[in-house]
């Protein structure tokens, strides 16, 4: 059965062919490698055996996403990770980001709804819920007004589906809401690789021990948190990964509850920024150098996932632990610097 994936040599998207892989879909992926490289079919081939169908295509282009269609009519179900993704960046250029992020989920849609069937699996991001007024978040916390241009398209993007699944029952789709994946697969063949100076704490920590970086800013010590910097749900990719896969796999054997639904994915469990530092230190026996710098705007003070519902309904749960994470992340930074 084909899937199609797009976005599918970005971090996560990559991790989710390889487990589509694992369970025997034949994968087809799109990409603009705008923030990715071909290298990556290598590492996911490395892992799983198999070269997925590679279509290097940009999904602004409404005729070439028409014309993909047509060449894979037997496409079952699709796993939109194709998006931008730096805060900081969709202030700068938000038309930038409706469009990739908006426009292009329009196109999939009507595609889907031309096609009379469609099994969407969406990337969300707990970045829906802001600051919320208490933990762990449910899926039923209230949707907060968006602190960027890039959280309002994760917001506004959940509101396009739900409306086009209302009046649409042959569309399915899930959302999902995740937290903060870091990691890389245990092999240490596929990873994250951000473009220029990492926005993330995770690849920050990691190019900072390699040399890449001279030191991590801890945004913050002054919060209202036990140590006193921010609290988040940091989860495994390769949890986040295989949770697509069986969300995709509710939607195709319908067992879905309504044709729209939404999920957290973490798990459960908040660390602060020492919290994480302190686990790769553990795990990769260096010293990181970093110091206290003052708060980044915008940062919430918490979040971490309640993730009953994704646990008791999809029947999916987080399985790797923070210490596990950290070691694939600097076992794949280590790697990819080498
Ligand atoms: C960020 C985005 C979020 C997006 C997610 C996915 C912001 C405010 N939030 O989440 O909308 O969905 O990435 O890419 O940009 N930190 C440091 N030093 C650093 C980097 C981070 O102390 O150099 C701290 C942050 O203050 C935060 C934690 O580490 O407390 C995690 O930060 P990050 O990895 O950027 O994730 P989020 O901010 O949770």
């Amino acid at each position: 059965m084909k899937i199609l994936v797009t976005g599918g040599l970005g971090f996560i998207g990559s991790h989710t062919v390889v487990e589509l892989q694992h369970q025997g879909f034949e994968v087809v992926v799109i990409d603009n490698l705008s923030n990715s490289s071909e290298d990556v079919l290598d590492g996911i081939s490395a892992i799983t055996g198999k070269e997925p169908i590679f279509e290097n295509l940009d999904l602004r282009d409404k005729k070439k996403l028409n014309g993909f269609f047509e060449k894979y009519p037997d496409i079952r179900g699709v796993i939109h990770f194709a998006a931008s993704k730096a805060v900081g960046e969709s202030v700068e250029e938000p038309l930038l980001y409706y469009e990739n992020n908006l426009g292009v989920l329009t196109y999939l849609l009507q595609e889907l709804k031309q096609k009379g069937n469609g099994n969407f699996i969406f990337s969300s991001s707990c970045t829906v819920y802001g600051q919320a007024d208490s933990m762990p978040i449910t899926e039923a916390a209230p949707v907060k007004p968006a602190e960027s241009p890039y959280g309002n398209t994760k917001q506004v993007g959940e509101e396009i589906i739900r409306d086009t699944c209302n009046v649409n029952p042959e569309l399915k789709a899930i959302a999902l809401r995740y937290f903060n994946p870091i990691g890389a697969h245990p092999s240490a063949k596929i990873g994250e690789l951000p473009l220029g100076v990492p926005q993330n704490l995770v690849p920050y920590i990691t190019q900072t021990a390699i040399g890449i970086r001279e030191k991590l800013a801890v945004f913050g010590d002054d919060y209202p948190t036990p140590d006193g910097t921010c609290i988040r749900d940091y989860i495994h990719v390769v949890d986040v990964a295989k949770a697509h896969v069986i969300a995709l796999q509710r939607l195709l054997e319908g067992n879905n509850a309504t044709n729209y639904e939404v999920f957290n994915l973490g798990t459960g469990t908040g660390s602060s920024v020492l919290e994480v530092i302190k686990s790769f230190e553990k795990v990769s026996g260096k010293k990181l150098n970093y110091n206290i710098a003052p708060r980044r705007e915008g940062d919430v003070i918490q979040a971490y996932a309640d993730t009953k519902k994704a646990n008791t309904v999809l029947g999916w749960k987080a399985e790797s632990s923070l210490d596990e994470a950290m070691k694939s992340a600097w076992e794949w930074e280590q790697k990819v610097r080498s």
